[in-house]
Protein backbone atom coordinates (compact mmCIF):
# COMPACT_ATOMS: atom_id res chain seq x y z
CA UNK A 1 0.00 0.00 0.00
CA UNK A 2 1.07 3.35 -0.49
CA UNK A 3 -0.96 6.12 0.66
CA UNK A 4 0.41 9.03 -0.42
CA UNK A 5 1.75 8.25 -3.77
CA UNK A 6 5.56 8.17 -3.23
CA UNK A 7 5.98 5.13 -5.97
CA UNK A 8 5.00 7.82 -8.21
CA UNK A 9 7.16 10.18 -7.58
CA UNK A 10 10.67 10.24 -10.27
CA UNK A 11 12.41 13.71 -9.02
CA UNK A 12 13.33 14.10 -6.68
CA UNK A 13 13.07 10.73 -5.11
CA UNK A 14 11.50 10.47 -1.38
CA UNK A 15 9.67 13.76 -1.48
CA UNK A 16 5.60 13.35 -1.51
CA UNK A 17 4.13 13.96 -5.22
CA UNK A 18 3.07 17.48 -4.03
CA UNK A 19 6.42 19.13 -3.81
CA UNK A 20 8.16 17.00 -6.80
CA UNK A 21 9.38 17.97 -10.15
CA UNK A 22 8.05 15.22 -11.67
CA UNK A 23 5.46 12.14 -10.86
CA UNK A 24 4.83 9.45 -13.14
CA UNK A 25 1.62 8.87 -14.56
CA UNK A 26 2.41 5.77 -16.56
CA UNK A 27 2.98 2.86 -13.73
CA UNK A 28 0.50 0.21 -14.27
CA UNK A 29 -2.48 1.10 -10.98
CA UNK A 30 -1.42 0.50 -7.63
CA UNK A 31 -3.68 -2.15 -5.40
CA UNK A 32 -4.86 1.18 -3.68
CA UNK A 33 -5.32 3.49 -6.70
CA UNK A 34 -8.30 5.00 -8.12
CA UNK A 35 -7.91 5.24 -11.45
CA UNK A 36 -10.35 8.16 -13.57
CA UNK A 37 -11.03 8.93 -17.18
CA UNK A 38 -10.58 12.65 -17.97
CA UNK A 39 -12.87 15.22 -18.87
CA UNK A 40 -11.98 18.22 -17.94
CA UNK A 41 -9.83 20.45 -16.11
CA UNK A 42 -10.50 23.07 -14.13
CA UNK A 43 -6.94 25.43 -13.48
CA UNK A 44 -6.61 27.34 -10.61
CA UNK A 45 -7.71 31.17 -11.59
CA UNK A 46 -3.89 32.53 -10.45
CA UNK A 47 -2.48 29.79 -12.87
CA UNK A 48 -4.55 29.64 -15.64
CA UNK A 49 -4.02 34.01 -15.76
CA UNK A 50 -0.34 33.37 -15.84
CA UNK A 51 -0.81 30.55 -18.81
CA UNK A 52 -3.12 33.19 -20.40
CA UNK A 53 -0.83 35.88 -20.00
CA UNK A 54 2.13 34.06 -21.28
CA UNK A 55 0.11 32.42 -24.43
CA UNK A 56 -1.17 36.01 -25.12
CA UNK A 57 -4.57 34.75 -24.53
CA UNK A 58 -4.79 32.43 -27.42
CA UNK A 59 -6.95 29.26 -26.63
CA UNK A 60 -4.71 26.76 -28.87
CA UNK A 61 -1.51 28.31 -27.22
CA UNK A 62 -2.87 28.46 -23.73
CA UNK A 63 -4.11 24.16 -24.60
CA UNK A 64 -0.47 23.53 -25.86
CA UNK A 65 1.01 25.04 -23.04
CA UNK A 66 -0.80 23.09 -20.27
CA UNK A 67 -0.64 19.83 -22.62
CA UNK A 68 3.68 20.72 -22.68
CA UNK A 69 3.26 21.44 -18.70
CA UNK A 70 1.38 18.12 -17.96
CA UNK A 71 3.87 16.24 -20.40
CA UNK A 72 6.83 17.27 -18.79
CA UNK A 73 5.85 17.23 -14.92
CA UNK A 74 3.54 13.98 -15.02
CA UNK A 75 0.83 16.75 -13.33
CA UNK A 76 -0.88 19.68 -13.77
CA UNK A 77 1.74 22.24 -11.67
CA UNK A 78 2.26 25.55 -12.56
CA UNK A 79 6.03 26.04 -12.05
CA UNK A 80 5.64 30.07 -12.28
CA UNK A 81 2.13 30.20 -9.32
CA UNK A 82 2.69 26.73 -7.77
CA UNK A 83 -0.80 26.14 -8.13
CA UNK A 84 -2.84 23.69 -10.41
CA UNK A 85 -6.56 22.66 -9.84
CA UNK A 86 -8.94 20.33 -9.63
CA UNK A 87 -10.34 17.95 -12.17
CA UNK A 88 -13.62 16.21 -13.43
CA UNK A 89 -13.67 12.53 -14.70
CA UNK A 90 -15.09 9.19 -14.36
CA UNK A 91 -13.89 6.16 -12.91
CA UNK A 92 -12.16 3.62 -14.92
CA UNK A 93 -10.76 1.38 -12.21
CA UNK A 94 -10.97 1.19 -8.00
CA UNK A 95 -7.84 -1.15 -6.81
CA UNK A 96 -9.22 -3.22 -4.35
CA UNK A 97 -7.36 -1.70 -1.64
CA UNK A 98 -8.64 1.81 -2.18
CA UNK A 99 -10.78 3.37 0.16
CA UNK A 100 -13.76 3.58 -2.10
CA UNK A 101 -13.90 0.15 -3.21
CA UNK A 102 -17.37 -1.23 -2.80
CA UNK A 103 -18.97 2.49 -2.94
CA UNK A 104 -17.46 3.46 -6.16
CA UNK A 105 -18.23 2.05 -9.57
CA UNK A 106 -17.17 2.37 -13.04
CA UNK A 107 -18.20 5.35 -14.76
CA UNK A 108 -19.39 7.43 -11.88
CA UNK A 109 -18.67 11.13 -12.72
CA UNK A 110 -16.43 13.18 -9.42
CA UNK A 111 -14.62 15.68 -9.33
CA UNK A 112 -11.31 15.35 -7.29
CA UNK A 113 -10.42 17.68 -3.91
CA UNK A 114 -7.08 17.14 -3.70
CA UNK A 115 -4.78 19.78 -6.17
CA UNK A 116 -4.23 19.33 -9.74
CA UNK A 117 0.02 20.08 -8.27
CA UNK A 118 0.38 16.25 -6.43
CA UNK A 119 -2.39 14.08 -8.72
CA UNK A 120 -0.92 12.52 -11.30
CA UNK A 121 -2.15 13.05 -15.02
CA UNK A 122 -1.60 11.57 -18.81
CA UNK A 123 -3.47 13.75 -21.38
CA UNK A 124 -3.88 12.59 -24.57
CA UNK A 125 -5.86 15.21 -26.10
CA UNK A 126 -7.12 19.09 -25.56
CA UNK A 127 -10.68 19.20 -26.80
CA UNK A 128 -11.50 22.83 -25.98
CA UNK A 129 -10.15 26.02 -23.71
CA UNK A 130 -12.98 27.83 -22.11
CA UNK A 131 -11.16 31.27 -20.86
CA UNK A 132 -14.22 32.43 -19.39
CA UNK A 133 -14.38 29.81 -16.37
CA UNK A 134 -10.88 28.89 -16.46
CA UNK A 135 -11.80 25.39 -17.83
CA UNK A 136 -9.58 23.05 -20.48
CA UNK A 137 -11.97 20.06 -21.48
CA UNK A 138 -9.49 17.65 -22.14
CA UNK A 139 -8.78 13.07 -22.22
CA UNK A 140 -6.77 11.55 -20.55
CA UNK A 141 -5.92 9.24 -17.28
CA UNK A 142 -5.75 10.80 -13.37
CA UNK A 143 -4.65 8.99 -10.88
CA UNK A 144 -5.99 9.41 -6.68
CA UNK A 145 -4.29 7.94 -4.36
CA UNK A 146 -5.75 6.03 -1.30
CA UNK A 147 -5.92 9.73 0.91
CA UNK A 148 -6.76 11.78 -2.21
CA UNK A 149 -9.99 13.52 -1.81
CA UNK A 150 -13.00 13.19 -4.25
CA UNK A 151 -16.61 14.23 -4.09
CA UNK A 152 -19.45 12.73 -6.39
CA UNK A 153 -20.54 15.35 -8.70
CA UNK A 154 -24.06 15.65 -7.47
CA UNK A 155 -27.26 14.98 -10.22
CA UNK A 156 -29.71 17.56 -8.62
CA UNK A 157 -27.03 20.47 -8.79
CA UNK A 158 -25.81 21.73 -11.93
CA UNK A 159 -21.96 20.94 -12.19
CA UNK A 160 -21.07 24.49 -12.03
CA UNK A 161 -22.60 25.39 -9.06
CA UNK A 162 -21.25 22.16 -7.21
CA UNK A 163 -18.08 22.64 -8.35
CA UNK A 164 -17.84 26.72 -7.18
CA UNK A 165 -19.33 25.33 -3.63
CA UNK A 166 -16.87 22.57 -4.07
CA UNK A 167 -13.67 24.41 -3.82
CA UNK A 168 -14.54 26.00 -0.79
CA UNK A 169 -16.26 23.31 1.09
CA UNK A 170 -13.90 23.38 3.97
CA UNK A 171 -15.15 26.46 5.32
CA UNK A 172 -18.43 26.24 6.27
CA UNK A 173 -17.76 22.90 7.47
CA UNK A 174 -15.30 24.22 10.05
CA UNK A 175 -17.57 26.51 11.08
CA UNK A 176 -20.08 23.58 11.82
CA UNK A 177 -17.80 22.51 13.92
CA UNK A 178 -16.86 25.60 15.81
CA UNK A 179 -20.06 27.50 15.96
CA UNK A 180 -22.68 27.18 18.79
CA UNK A 181 -26.15 29.05 19.75
CA UNK A 182 -25.53 32.03 21.51
CA UNK A 183 -22.50 32.76 19.88
CA UNK A 184 -21.55 36.23 18.23
CA UNK A 185 -19.69 35.40 15.06
CA UNK A 186 -18.02 37.68 12.28
CA UNK A 187 -17.02 36.68 8.82
CA UNK A 188 -14.64 39.00 6.94
CA UNK A 189 -14.79 39.32 3.24
CA UNK A 190 -18.14 38.53 2.12
CA UNK A 191 -16.88 36.31 -1.05
CA UNK A 192 -17.69 32.77 -2.15
CA UNK A 193 -16.30 31.56 0.74
CA UNK A 194 -17.94 34.29 3.06
CA UNK A 195 -21.09 33.84 1.95
CA UNK A 196 -21.13 30.16 2.91
CA UNK A 197 -19.97 30.63 5.99
CA UNK A 198 -22.59 33.37 7.09
CA UNK A 199 -25.28 30.72 6.16
CA UNK A 200 -23.57 27.87 7.82
CA UNK A 201 -23.20 30.06 11.04
CA UNK A 202 -26.71 31.47 10.91
CA UNK A 203 -27.95 27.84 10.74
CA UNK A 204 -25.30 26.66 13.39
CA UNK A 205 -26.69 29.31 15.99
CA UNK A 206 -30.03 27.95 15.41
CA UNK A 207 -31.40 31.26 16.19
CA UNK A 208 -29.70 32.16 19.22
CA UNK A 209 -26.98 34.51 18.45
CA UNK A 210 -25.67 36.93 15.84
CA UNK A 211 -23.79 36.55 12.35
CA UNK A 212 -22.08 40.01 10.88
CA UNK A 213 -20.61 40.01 7.80
CA UNK A 214 -18.21 42.67 6.98
CA UNK A 215 -16.34 43.30 3.16
CA UNK A 216 -14.46 46.11 1.59
CA UNK A 217 -17.84 46.27 -0.90
CA UNK A 218 -20.59 47.76 -0.07
CA UNK A 219 -22.53 46.08 -3.06
CA UNK A 220 -21.20 42.21 -2.03
CA UNK A 221 -22.69 43.28 1.71
CA UNK A 222 -25.68 44.64 -0.01
CA UNK A 223 -26.54 41.01 -1.47
CA UNK A 224 -25.68 39.49 1.77
CA UNK A 225 -28.04 41.63 3.80
CA UNK A 226 -30.88 41.09 1.11
CA UNK A 227 -30.46 37.47 1.56
CA UNK A 228 -30.78 37.24 4.94
CA UNK A 229 -27.43 35.32 5.04
CA UNK A 230 -26.58 37.51 8.27
CA UNK A 231 -28.19 39.62 11.05
CA UNK A 232 -25.86 42.94 9.95
CA UNK A 233 -23.25 43.81 7.50
CA UNK A 234 -20.14 46.29 8.28
CA UNK A 235 -17.88 47.91 5.31
CA UNK A 236 -14.15 47.44 6.36
CA UNK A 237 -10.53 47.30 4.65
CA UNK A 238 -9.55 44.52 6.31
CA UNK A 239 -6.31 45.24 5.93
CA UNK A 240 -6.87 48.46 8.65
CA UNK A 241 -7.18 46.75 11.47
CA UNK A 242 -7.96 49.30 14.14
CA UNK A 243 -10.59 50.85 12.05
CA UNK A 244 -12.09 47.53 11.18
CA UNK A 245 -11.95 46.41 15.10
CA UNK A 246 -13.79 49.68 15.74
CA UNK A 247 -16.26 49.52 12.72
CA UNK A 248 -17.23 45.42 13.99
CA UNK A 249 -17.59 46.85 17.78
CA UNK A 250 -19.55 48.95 16.89
CA UNK A 251 -22.21 46.40 14.69
CA UNK A 252 -21.83 43.76 17.92
CA UNK A 253 -18.09 43.18 18.82
CA UNK A 254 -15.97 41.38 19.95
CA UNK A 255 -16.96 38.44 18.49
CA UNK A 256 -16.32 34.65 19.89
CA UNK A 257 -15.13 33.61 16.58
CA UNK A 258 -14.21 35.30 13.65
CA UNK A 259 -13.63 33.49 10.26
CA UNK A 260 -10.80 35.17 7.71
CA UNK A 261 -12.34 34.66 4.22
CA UNK A 262 -10.89 38.19 3.07
CA UNK A 263 -8.47 37.04 0.09
CA UNK A 264 -6.05 39.93 0.15
CA UNK A 265 -3.18 39.54 2.96
CA UNK A 266 -2.52 42.00 6.02
CA UNK A 267 -5.67 40.81 7.06
CA UNK A 268 -4.28 39.07 9.90
CA UNK A 269 -4.84 42.08 13.06
CA UNK A 270 -8.36 42.81 12.11
CA UNK A 271 -9.69 39.39 12.71
CA UNK A 272 -7.22 39.07 15.79
CA UNK A 273 -8.40 42.65 17.49
CA UNK A 274 -12.30 41.78 16.32
CA UNK A 275 -12.38 38.04 18.71
CA UNK A 276 -12.55 38.59 22.59
CA UNK A 277 -10.26 37.39 24.78
CA UNK A 278 -10.90 33.47 24.63
CA UNK A 279 -12.34 33.64 21.53
CA UNK A 280 -10.98 31.80 17.98
CA UNK A 281 -9.91 32.61 14.53
CA UNK A 282 -10.46 30.76 11.75
CA UNK A 283 -7.92 31.56 9.15
CA UNK A 284 -9.37 30.47 5.50
CA UNK A 285 -7.86 32.98 3.47
CA UNK A 286 -4.68 31.45 1.72
CA UNK A 287 -3.00 35.17 1.90
CA UNK A 288 -3.08 34.32 6.11
CA UNK A 289 0.66 34.52 7.31
CA UNK A 290 1.08 32.40 9.90
CA UNK A 291 3.96 34.90 11.04
CA UNK A 292 1.81 37.68 10.90
CA UNK A 293 -0.92 36.21 13.01
CA UNK A 294 1.02 34.37 15.67
CA UNK A 295 3.04 37.23 16.89
CA UNK A 296 0.49 39.79 15.75
CA UNK A 297 -1.43 38.13 19.01
CA UNK A 298 1.46 37.89 20.77
CA UNK A 299 1.91 41.32 20.50
CA UNK A 300 -1.46 42.94 21.58
CA UNK A 301 -1.88 40.61 24.07
CA UNK A 302 -5.03 38.31 22.92
CA UNK A 303 -5.34 34.52 24.25
CA UNK A 304 -7.20 33.60 20.82
CA UNK A 305 -7.19 30.08 19.48
CA UNK A 306 -5.49 30.64 15.90
CA UNK A 307 -6.62 28.30 13.57
CA UNK A 308 -5.51 27.50 10.02
CA UNK A 309 -8.26 26.46 8.20
CA UNK A 310 -8.14 23.13 6.77
CA UNK A 311 -9.38 22.54 3.30
CA UNK A 312 -10.61 19.07 4.98
CA UNK A 313 -13.36 18.56 7.12
CA UNK A 314 -15.16 14.99 7.43
CA UNK A 315 -18.19 15.59 5.39
CA UNK A 316 -17.25 19.07 4.07
CA UNK A 317 -18.39 18.27 0.53
CA UNK A 318 -22.20 16.72 1.10
CA UNK A 319 -22.73 19.53 3.64
CA UNK A 320 -22.13 22.25 1.45
CA UNK A 321 -24.18 20.77 -1.23
CA UNK A 322 -26.86 20.54 1.46
CA UNK A 323 -26.78 24.29 2.22
CA UNK A 324 -26.96 24.92 -1.42
CA UNK A 325 -30.27 22.30 -1.83
CA UNK A 326 -31.67 24.13 1.67
CA UNK A 327 -31.27 27.81 1.04
CA UNK A 328 -32.58 28.66 -2.57
CA UNK A 329 -31.68 32.20 -2.38
CA UNK A 330 -27.85 31.35 -1.37
CA UNK A 331 -28.20 28.70 -4.55
CA UNK A 332 -29.38 31.77 -6.74
CA UNK A 333 -26.53 33.83 -5.58
CA UNK A 334 -24.26 31.14 -6.98
CA UNK A 335 -25.82 30.05 -9.98
CA UNK A 336 -26.00 34.07 -11.05
CA UNK A 337 -22.62 34.44 -9.92
CA UNK A 338 -20.93 31.47 -11.17
CA UNK A 339 -22.72 29.37 -13.07
CA UNK A 340 -21.33 31.10 -16.97
N1 LIG B 1 -8.20 27.04 3.35
C1 LIG B 1 -8.59 26.45 2.24
O1 LIG B 1 -8.60 25.25 2.11
C2 LIG B 1 -9.04 27.27 1.07
C3 LIG B 1 -9.71 26.69 -0.02
C4 LIG B 1 -10.16 27.51 -1.06
C5 LIG B 1 -9.92 28.88 -1.00
N2 LIG B 1 -9.25 29.41 0.08
C6 LIG B 1 -8.96 30.85 0.20
O2 LIG B 1 -10.03 31.53 0.81
C7 LIG B 1 -9.96 32.91 0.44
C8 LIG B 1 -11.33 33.36 0.00
O3 LIG B 1 -11.75 32.62 -1.14
P1 LIG B 1 -13.11 32.98 -1.89
O4 LIG B 1 -13.25 32.03 -3.01
O5 LIG B 1 -14.20 33.15 -0.90
O6 LIG B 1 -12.70 34.43 -2.47
P2 LIG B 1 -13.63 35.57 -3.03
O7 LIG B 1 -14.92 35.02 -3.53
O8 LIG B 1 -12.78 36.39 -3.92
O9 LIG B 1 -13.99 36.44 -1.72
C9 LIG B 1 -13.04 37.22 -1.05
C10 LIG B 1 -13.73 38.46 -0.52
O10 LIG B 1 -12.80 39.22 0.24
C11 LIG B 1 -13.01 40.58 -0.07
N3 LIG B 1 -11.88 41.41 0.25
C12 LIG B 1 -10.74 41.58 -0.46
N4 LIG B 1 -9.94 42.47 0.14
C13 LIG B 1 -10.59 42.89 1.26
C14 LIG B 1 -10.28 43.84 2.27
N5 LIG B 1 -9.14 44.53 2.29
N6 LIG B 1 -11.18 44.05 3.25
C15 LIG B 1 -12.37 43.39 3.25
N7 LIG B 1 -12.70 42.47 2.33
C16 LIG B 1 -11.83 42.24 1.33
C17 LIG B 1 -13.28 40.55 -1.56
O11 LIG B 1 -13.84 41.77 -1.98
P3 LIG B 1 -13.58 42.26 -3.52
O12 LIG B 1 -14.45 41.40 -4.34
O13 LIG B 1 -13.99 43.68 -3.47
O14 LIG B 1 -12.11 42.06 -3.79
C18 LIG B 1 -14.23 39.37 -1.67
O15 LIG B 1 -15.58 39.77 -1.42
C19 LIG B 1 -8.89 32.99 -0.65
O16 LIG B 1 -7.69 33.42 -0.04
C20 LIG B 1 -8.76 31.55 -1.11
O17 LIG B 1 -7.48 31.29 -1.66
C21 LIG B 1 -8.84 28.63 1.10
Amino acid sequence: MDPYGLRRVVSPRGVLPQRADVLDPRLPPGEDELILDVEALNVDSASFRQIEGAAGGDPDRIGAEIARLVAARGKLHNPVTGSGGMLIGRVRQVGPGHPAAGRLRPGDRLATLVSLTLTPLLLTRIDAVRKEIDRVECQGTAILFATGLWALLPEDLPERLALAALDVCGAPALVARHVRPGQKVLVLGAGKSGALVCAQARASLDGRGLVVGADRSAAALEVLAQLELCHRVVEVDATDALGTMERTRQAGGPFDLVVNCASVAGTEMASILSVRDGGTVIFFSMATSFTAAALGAEGVGKDATLLVGNGYVPGHAELTLDLLRRLPRLRALFEQRYVR
